[in-house]
């Protein structure tokens, strides 16, 4: 210890809220470096409804009188208004949102502010929040998806009867429905929703009470908190509770996929609307000019959600790379997760927000899209008719390849054979083969489940609705 005259002596106002042990006020620069209260102020109204339930629970352990409680919480609601309204003024030593709330809170209602921590440490807080803030935006998320699947509904019945090309490749394959296609993607925001709803048990859990890490030192009553904040749980180990983010890390893996999805989409969308393919018109007022090719329009919608795949898929590695190989319990690492987490979140909404608006504007060249879903790709039609009468598929396969490379040749198509060319291959062929050389009945034969015929598609359409149809009633219930 330096002598006691060479003592830095201590500040009154050092900048630290609690400067009984520093005798120094933090380096300007440390308190920039560790400040994360332009990030977290995101959380201000999960925290102040943390903060407030428990004050509820101070109150209800005899730690708070009763009056006290009052102006502490009615305290904690005008701090809420100010950061709402945007009259929030933050102080350089405001180190996060937590901070920033308590020492307004005390500005406002005077000392009895500084109880607002008891038997609570900005390690179980942050927690708190976060899983507050996650839940909400899973909701809200769940939501959007479920907006979006509509919108591919809405698009799946409308386009019914419309053919399309099926790729493998990106080489015309077999013919499908349009709607069979839209509906593929709504499958994916189905699987999409059911990850979240099960990611969001495990977000649903109170740490509250986990103190700084070995748990409060007073009885607070935690299931209470817990019903008043609407968490299905409470964590069963301080430990964990303070210092895990697994809850973050489900949510950026399921919301990683919808990214991939919604990516997924939006490439065909730009293939699709490109002059080669030429299936879909984009909107004006979803599409771009060039600013200097006077003919272009782009589309940047679609490429743009594509694009922001990167950082979503980029906050799930930063999220993980930053829990490995932290020790128990609480670290300020974990302070990292929130930056990426609350923009990979807002980048998908926006995602699946701008997706479900443009889907019912696009228009569709049913024409075009039929022409290129016939030709060749009804290859298979003429196998299966020969398997149909008792030829093996591999041979059946390779006669009718050969059929395929002699019009290839020849520059035909393969509704241009006859029955006599077509037996000049097999004998098995009759006059009724040429029948199936035709797009629709391609489609119709497929009529199992999963299969691209109509009938199995409009009962899928019907099935999908039904399923969206008491989300629509949940959500409106949570609000
Ligand atoms: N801002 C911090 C975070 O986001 C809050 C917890 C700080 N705890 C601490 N012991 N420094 O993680």
């Amino acid at each position: 210890m330096p002598p006691a005259g060479n003592r830095p002596r201590r500040r009154k106002s050092g900048g630290k809220a609690w400067d009984g042990r520093f005798r120094e006020p933090t380096d300007p620069l440390v308190e920039a470096f560790s400040n994360s209260l332009e990030s977290d102020l995101e959380m201000a109204e999960q925290d102040i409804r943390g903060s407030i339930a428990h004050v509820h629970a101070l109150e209800r352990a005899g730690l708070l009188k009763r009056s006290e409680a009052g102006r502490i919480t009615s305290g904690l609601r005008r701090v809420e208004r100010e950061i709402r309204d945007g009259r929030f003024r933050s102080r350089p030593a405001d180190e996060d949102v937590h901070m920033a709330v308590e020492r307004r809170l005390t500005e406002m209602v005077g000392p009895v502010g500084g109880k607002v921590h008891t038997g609570r440490s900005r390690n179980d807080q942050v927690a708190t929040d976060l899983r507050l803030w996650l839940r909400d935006q899973i909701d809200g998320t769940l939501a959007d998806l479920a907006a979006l699947e509509r919108s591919l509904l809405r698009r799946a019945r409308s386009d019914l009867g419309v053919v399309v090309p099926g790729y493998t490749h990106l080489q015309r394959a077999q013919p499908v429905l349009l709607s069979h296609h839209w509906l593929a993607y709504a499958e994916m925001l189905e699987r999409d929703r059911s990850r979240l709803v099960d990611a969001r048990r495990r977000v649903n859990v109170l740490p509250l009470g986990a103190g700084a890490l070995s748990g409060a030192g007073f009885r607070l009553n935690r299931r209470a908190v817990a019903r008043e904040l609407e968490f299905d749980e409470v964590s069963e180990n301080s430990l964990d509770a303070v210092s895990d983010r697994d809850f973050v890390v489900e949510f950026l893996s399921a919301a990683a996929l919808i990214a991939a999805h919604l990516s997924r989409l939006s490439e065909e969308i730009v293939l699709w609307s490109s002059q080669e393919f030429g299936f879909l018109l984009l909107p004006d007022a979803f599409a771009t000019g060039s600013s200097m090719m006077p003919q272009k329009k782009n589309p940047d919608v679609a490429e743009l959600v594509r694009g922001r795949t990167g950082k979503v898929y980029g906050a799930l590695v930063s999220v993980l790379t930053t829990l490995k190989g932290l020790p128990l319990a609480y670290n300020r690492d974990l302070q990292e997760d929130k930056p990426p987490l609350f923009d990979a979140t807002r980048s998908v909404r926006a995602c699946l927000a701008v997706l479900a608006r443009m889907l019912p504007r696009l228009s569709v060249d049913a024409g075009r899209m039929r022409e290129a879903a016939g030709g060749f790709s009804l290859a298979t039609e003429l196998a299966d008719y020969l398997v149909e009468r008792g030829m093996p598929f591999r041979e059946a396969h390779a006669v009718v390849g050969r059929i395929v490379s002699d019009c290839l040749d020849q520059g035909r198509e393969l509704c241009d054979l006859g029955t006599a060319d077509l037996r000049s291959f097999s004998e098995l062929f009759e006059p009724a083969a040429r029948r199936r050389l035709s797009v629709d009945a391609a489609i119709a034969r497929r009529s199992l489940v999963g299969g691209t015929a109509q009938s199995n598609v409009e009962r899928r359409i019907a099935e999908l609705e039904a399923a969206l149809a008491p989300a629509r009633r949940k959500r409106r219930r949570t609000r």
